[in-house]
This record gives C-alpha cells, sequence and structure tokens, in this order.
C-alpha cells in the first residue's frame, strides 16, 4: 500500500471489474466534465450517517439498507421512487416498534448503477457480447452497439441521481414522512394481505401513542422528529472514474469526501487488498461498506480494516455478511471473533440475497424468500452466540409489486416468476415480501434486544 493518497491513486494498481471503453479520449472528456459539476451530497450529511452508525455499532441503532440490485434508465419515475420510499418507511416503522430503537435508513439509490459480472462476456445462441454492466456503463439490449461501453452514460447517471435525490429529500422532510401520515403509507396493493392487517394494527398502535401524547398536552408539531425523517443514498463504488470525478475536499475540515452518495461499499469481487478499489476507499472519510463473502478469510479481514479504518473509527466500517444461508452459521463466527479478539469497532450487517440465489425450474435467477429469512436468522443467532449486536440488514427490495423472489406470504411459485419479472440485474424482494421480511425481522430484533443489557434510551424518531 503505497503511502500517499490520492483521488486517482487506485489508477496505480490492478483493478477488477472495470469497463473497456473503446474511446480513451472520450471517457477522459467525461470524466473531466463531471469533475466540474455540483457534488450530489455534501460532507456533513455524509458525518452524521457515520454517527448514527457509531450508535448501530454499539447497539443503540439498527440499519435498515435497501433498494434495488442495479437502478435503470428505463424506470425513472416518480411512482418507483415513491413507492421504494413508502415502502422502507414502512419497515422502518417495523423495526423500531418491535427493537424500540432508532432505525437508520440507507437506500440502495440514487446512484446503484454499476454492477460486477460473474463474466465479461455473454453469449446467446452462438452470438458473444460484452457483459451488460449497469446502465452507467452500457445498454442491457444484445446488440453490439447497446453492450459497447459508453462513457456518455455516466452523465446520465449522474443526473437521475440528482433528480432521484431531490424527490426523496422532498419527501423526507416535507411532510410525507410525517409520522401522523403512518396509515397513508399502506400500497394499495397489499390492502387486503395478512401484512397489511398487521400494518394497521401497528400503525393504530403508533396513532393511538401520538394522540395520547397530544392529550398530555405535548405540541408534536414542534418535533421535527416527528414530521420529518432522515434518509441517506449508497451505491457499490464499482465505476472508480466516477467516483474520483465526484471526490471532493470538505472545506469545512479539509478531507476527501466521496460526494456521489453518502455511504458507498466495496463488493465482494473487488475487495483485494491491494488492488484499486480499497486504494480508493482508504483516502475517502465517508462511511464506508465492506461485502464479506465465504472467500474471506479472518487474517485478510483485519488486513482490511487495517487499512479502511486504521484509527477504529465507529461508524466507519459496516461489514456486510452475505454467505448463504446454509454457510452462515460456519462462515461468519471466525470472522466475529477475528474482530472482537483485535477490539475492532464495526457495524455487523447482513446481506441475505447474494449468497442465495438460484436458477428455478422456468429458468429465472431467483432466491428463495425462506432461505433469504433463513440467512437472518443465521446472522442473528451467530451474533447472539459471540456476545455481538446483528446492526442491520442489507436487502435487495422495491416498491414495485414484481415477482422475482419465489415463496414469501402470497407463495410465489416458478411459474409466477414470468409475471411480472423487471429487474435488471438481481431478483429483489417486491414490497409485500419486504414488509413481511420486516416483520420476521423485528421478531429476531425483539428477542435479540430483550436478551441483551438494555441500550442507552432510544432519541425519538425512527
Ligand atoms: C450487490 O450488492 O449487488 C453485489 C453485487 O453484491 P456482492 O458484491 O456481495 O456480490
Ligand atoms: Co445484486
Amino acid at each position: 500500500m503505497s503511502e500517499r493518497w490520492t483521488p486517482d491513486s487506485w489508477r496505480n494498481k490492478p483493478v477488477v471489474q472495470m469497463p473497456a471503453y473503446p474511446d480513451a479520449k472520450a471517457l477522459a472528456d467525461v470524466e473531466a466534465q463531471l469533475a466540474t459539476f455540483p457534488p450530489l451530497v455534501f460532507a456533513g450529511e455524509a458525518r452524521n450517517l457515520k454517527k448514527s452508525l457509531a450508535r448501530v455499532a454499539k447497539g443503540e441503532a439498527f440499519l435498515l439498507q435497501g433498494g434495488d440490485c442495479a437502478e435503470s434508465f428505463a424506470e425513472h419515475g416518480a411512482n418507483n421512487i415513491r413507492d421504494f420510499f413508502r415502502v422502507l418507511l414502512q419497515m422502518a416503522v417495523v423495526l423500531t416498534y418491535a427493537g424500540a430503537l432508532p432505525v437508520v435508513k440507507v437506500g440502495r439509490i440514487a446512484g446503484q448503477f454499476a454492477k460486477p459480472r460473474s463474466s465479461p462476456m455473454e453469449k446467446i445462441d452462438g452470438v458473444e457480447l460484452p457483459s451488460y454492466r449497469g446502465d452507467i456503463i452500457n445498454d442491457i439490449a444484445f446488440t453490439e452497439a447497446a453492450r459497447t461501453p459508453d462513457p456518455r452514460r455516466q452523465v446520465m447517471a449522474y443526473r437521475q441521481s440528482a433528480a432521484t435525490l431531490n424527490l426523496l429529500r422532498a419527501f423526507a422532510t416535507g411532510g410525507y414522512a410525517n409520522l401522523g401520515s403512518v396509515h397513508e403509507w399502506m400500497l394499495g396493493f397489499v390492502k387486503d394481505s395478512s401484512q397489511s392487517r398487521r400494518y394497521k394494527e401497528l400503525a393504530d398502535r403508533i396513532s393511538d401513542a401520538l394522540n395520547f401524547m397530544r392529550a398530555c398536552g405535548l405540541n408534536l408539531e414542534s418535533h421535527p422528529e416527528l414530521r420529518a425523517t432522515e434518509v441517506y443514498t449508497s451505491h457499490e463504488a464499482l465505476l472508480l472514474g466516477y467516483e474520483q470525478a465526484f471526490t471532493r475536499v470538505d472545506s469545512t475540515t479539509g478531507d476527501w469526501y466521496a460526494t456521489s452518495g453518502h455511504m458507498i461499499w466495496i463488493g465482494d469481487r473487488t475487495r483485494q487488498l491491494d488492488h484499486a478499489h480499497v486504494e480508493y476507499f482508504r483516502g475517502i472519510k465517508n462511511p464506508i461498506g465492506l461485502k464479506c463473502g465465504p472467500s474471506l478469510k479472518p487474517d485478510e479481514l483485519l488486513k482490511l480494516i487495517d487499512v479502511l479504518n486504521p484509527d477504529n473509527e465507529p461508524g466507519r466500517l459496516t461489514l456486510i455478511s452475505r454467505f448463504g444461508a446454509d454457510k452462515v452459521a460456519d462462515g461468519l463466527p471466525p470472522l466475529v471473533r477475528a474482530v472482537q479478539r483485535e477490539g475492532r469497532v464495526v457495524v455487523w450487517s447482513c446481506d441475505p440475497m447474494h449468497g442465495n440465489t438460484i436458477t428455478s425450474t422456468t429458468g429465472y435467477k431467483t432466491r428463495p424468500f425462506d432461505r433469504i429469512l433463513s440467512e437472518v436468522k443465521g446472522f442473528f443467532n451467530v451474533h447472539a452466540a459471540e456476545g455481538t449486536y446483528a446492526g442491520g440488514v442489507h436487502l435487495e427490495m422495491t416498491g414495485q409489486d414484481v415477482t422475482e423472489c419465489l415463496g414469501g406470504a402470497r407463495a410465489i411459485t416458478d411459474e409466477h416468476l414470468n409475471d411480472r419479472y423487471h429487474t435488471v440485474c438481481d431478483p429483489r424482494l417486491n414490497a409485500e415480501q419486504s414488509i413481511d421480511m420486516a416483520f420476521l425481522i423485528a421478531e429476531l430484533l425483539k428477542q435479540e434486544r430483550a436478551g441483551k443489557a438494555q441500550p442507552l434510551p432510544a432519541a425519538a424518531g425512527m
């Protein structure tokens, strides 16, 4: 690891999962242009998120991170953003209530465009073309022109991220997230389900509590925590040229921040210690995530922590384990023990999606709801056994009524997948499955927190 870090020092390191742009000049021009554009987020917000994550690390809050596997240019509409936000709020309410803890809400949104692929090429009917790598890089259509990486797509991704973030901020602070509207977040198509009844009961209890406080003379309107909420953005910072262009010095501290999103993470395929992604991440001060899959050895993890969080700053590093339902019980404890032994402060979060992908009998890439839940349970069990906190979850989910993951309360089967399989990358939990999952996770959280020393009283808000 070289001593001196600069926003472009990653360029001197080996790199994997980066697209081969045919026109280097066009790429350099776009990157230079992006570097003049306004940042999407500001450093103070990233610091606030880091503080909230520091509370998660101490067991005083819970992290809910979720969104599309890959955002797409075609699905960039207000309804999509609203429906996602609404489901995230509903899930947060369910978890806040059960855990009596603040929930830190982080979307995989407003920048989640670039995808690592298992193979650089895709072959269909004897024709071989570059793999689709996300809308920020190329187009999913299977033609030579569509699959050729085009740097101008980075400008489109930036503009879409800005518009998405703008609407999210409006929803979060403009009245939509008012806790008094807890009933209105119900989505039309889940009205008759068992979750919607459960959710309504919860919403009734919250309304009762608010009415009670009002009757006691509390002026709830004067509490911003009840009228607005905080929602943060995150993405896998895979496309390092784009990230470099949005790496800016914070004028108040003089530190470098990634301003493409509040939190960024390193994928399971790009976490090599001496490679470009780790080099880039070590220099920025945002809260960051590191995906931890079955091939990660404890000593390697400790070396990565040394580089990524040398000052052991609470909230800086979230370890997102993604082992698969059948591997978590054996795979996770050695990592947790190593981190504990060395006294490293981290947030442990569970991505129960990426280790549980299968191909359905009908040929779709899918994930069984039961396996997803089983990995989450395994994750909570490991932390209960090790005396550490199950700090959060990282889900691929949408506010739409898609049919991409099997099972759930409405028992989506192999035959249903074809109905509304819309994802451009990995299968997501639909709105109903997401809320279902939140109730199930809420149970685990309640049990976990009941079995441990009471955390400090939760701050108001969710
Ligand atoms: C992802 O989060 O979409 C992803 C590719 O995950 P992982 O790096 O854990 O495979
Ligand atoms: Co994915």
